[in-house]
């Protein structure tokens, strides 16, 4: 590339088609490398500009062919001896006739009685020629074009699009034209180490060229795993380094199991119907009569745990209720209720239901990051330990907790991580209460926790919106970094 521009003008500046003539390269990647190899050395100088172009889009490129919409009802209606509503529905499909009887109303036509009836027909043609015209005149920069007619056609759907593009001009510097052409040698430069070179002796005097991650190319358009799988496998990775195995059970689940294993009270506000999606099918899940005369005992004036309970009368009709479980908790209490002495370290993440309006933090379909740890003598302090643990394998190395309450645990806390400069609650967590525990015939010390996973994914995706995560924007999923 030097050689070749040491032979024009040392003032001279190139684009790119301009070096690929004169090396007579054909892929730009190669152009782009060799100048930021060229300009690493300080023999040429760079000069980029973006540039943002106009281009069709495909419903644009449609309406170049067979002519705008508001173009196609206009040619019929000057067809027509009376263009009626009727006769424009027949002629036109339903998803063109709505949005175009909008579009002409805007330029000028009313409805009578069902009939079409044009303001200034002069008028009329005269603006739907000058956006015929315009789509014509694209691709152009965005600079040159007319900022009405972008505006205009901005409003309306696949029509046009805007695209960056970054050019880059390059130019010999002073250092470059005094290289002395004698001094610059072809060598070969080996970018793949492959099989093939590896069974020979060449590769050990070979020369073998730097990777550089910073230089610009594409980025390569393949299918991949969505954000939120690929960091659900990151945490999964992440317990199983710990030692944890995983959890993983239905969403159908009873109200005994959700809410009263768990010391939550038979009137708890948060399980009315407005919280908690209950099902009519199957009207009811059997349970073991054993366990629900233990959490009614427990429910009712504490059992043997020296607890008062909540008081009230228990119903176990209430506790076989079938629900959509509501945390995963109601998973992991199971789990112990199965192995009661065993110690165990067990995690879930999976998707819990709330009837949660939908808005910008809010789904009524979510998941949670679900652990607990068995063993005789674990503690508060493990507790926070495994969670600032975990946070910081995730990349969130500042993790502290706060008190807070849970009917199931005490002491209980919530967990809270620093991110760009605030503290932002991510989930609760706690030791669970012997009113938890006794009944099940739990010995050890239980540590449980969960935790909101798409909170932490808005953090390792910057996002503000929550919706951003379900709804199919390629074009975000296309961008978003490989976790
Ligand atoms: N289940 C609680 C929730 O849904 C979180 C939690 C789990 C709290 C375990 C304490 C112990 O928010």
């Amino acid at each position: 590339m030097l050689r070749a521009m040491q032979l024009s003008d040392a003032e001279r500046t190139w684009d790119l088609s301009a070096i690929l003539a004169a090396c007579e390269w054909t892929d730009q990647a190669v152009a782009v490398g060799a100048g930021h190899g060229l300009q690493n050395h300080g023999l040429v100088s760079v000069q980029e500009e973006t540039i943002r172009q106009i281009r069709l889009d495909v419903e644009g490129e449609q309406a170049l062919e067979n002519g705008l919409l508001e173009h196609r009802i206009w040619t019929w209606m000057n067809a027509q001896e009376t263009a009626t509503m009727q006769g424009l529905q027949q002629a036109f499909e339903r998803h063109e006739a709505g949005p175009g009887v909008g579009l002409l109303k805007q330029l000028g036509v009313g409805i009578e009685g069902g009939v079409l009836k044009a303001g200034d027909p002069d008028e009329i043609a005269a603006v739907i020629d000058h956006r015929a015209a315009f789509l014509g005149s694209l691709p152009a920069d965005a600079n040159d074009v007319d900022s009405a007619m972008l505006d205009h056609f901005s409003s309306r759907k696949n029509l046009i699009q805007s695209v960056e593009r970054t050019e880059r001009h390059w130019m010999l510097t002073p250092e470059g034209s005094a290289v002395s052409a004698d001094d610059l040698q072809e060598t070969l430069v080996i970018t793949d180490l492959t099989p093939e070179l590896l069974q020979g002796d060449d590769w050990k005097t070979a020369e073998f060229r730097a990777f550089d991650v910073s230089v610009e190319a594409t980025t390569p358009r393949t299918g991949r795993s969505h954000p939120m799988q690929a960091l659900i496998e990151r945490i999964r990775s992440i317990f199983l380094e710990m030692g944890f195995s995983e959890l993983v059970d239905d969403y159908v689940q009873s109200a005994g199991w959700n809410m009263d294993a768990l010391f939550i009270p038979q009137d708890h506000p948060a399980r009315e119907m407005q919280d908690t999606f209950y099902l009519d099918q199957p009207t009811s899940i059997d349970l073991d009569e054993d366990v629900m005369q233990a959490w009614k005992a427990i429910h009712e004036h504490g059992g043997e745990t020296g607890s008062t309970g909540w008081g009230g009368s228990y119903s176990t009709e209430v506790s076989q209720r079938p629900l959509l479980r509501t945390h995963t908790t109601v998973n992991t209490i199971q789990y112990l209720a199965d192995h009661p002495t065993e110690a165990c370290r067990v995690f879930s993440v999976d998707r819990v239901f709330r009837k949660e309006a939908i808005d910008r933090t809010h789904l009524p379909e979510f998941h949670q990051i679900e652990g607990i740890i068995m063993e005789e003598g674990a503690n508060l302090q493990m507790l926070v330990t495994t969670l600032k643990t975990f946070y910081a394998k995730m990349g969130y190395p500042e993790v502290r907790v706060r008190p807070a309450y849970f009917p199931y645990t005490e002491p209980s806390l919530e967990i809270e991580v620093k991110w760009r400069g605030k503290w932002l609650e991510l989930g609760g967590a706690g030791i669970f209460r012997p009113e938890v525990t006794e009944p099940l015939g739990i010995t050890s010390p239980v540590l449980a926790w969960g935790m909101g996973l798409e909170r932490l994914a808005m953090l390792v995706l910057g996002l503000d919106d929550i919706r951003q995560l379900y709804i199919s924007d390629l074009e975000w999923l296309r961008n978003q970094p490989i976790l």
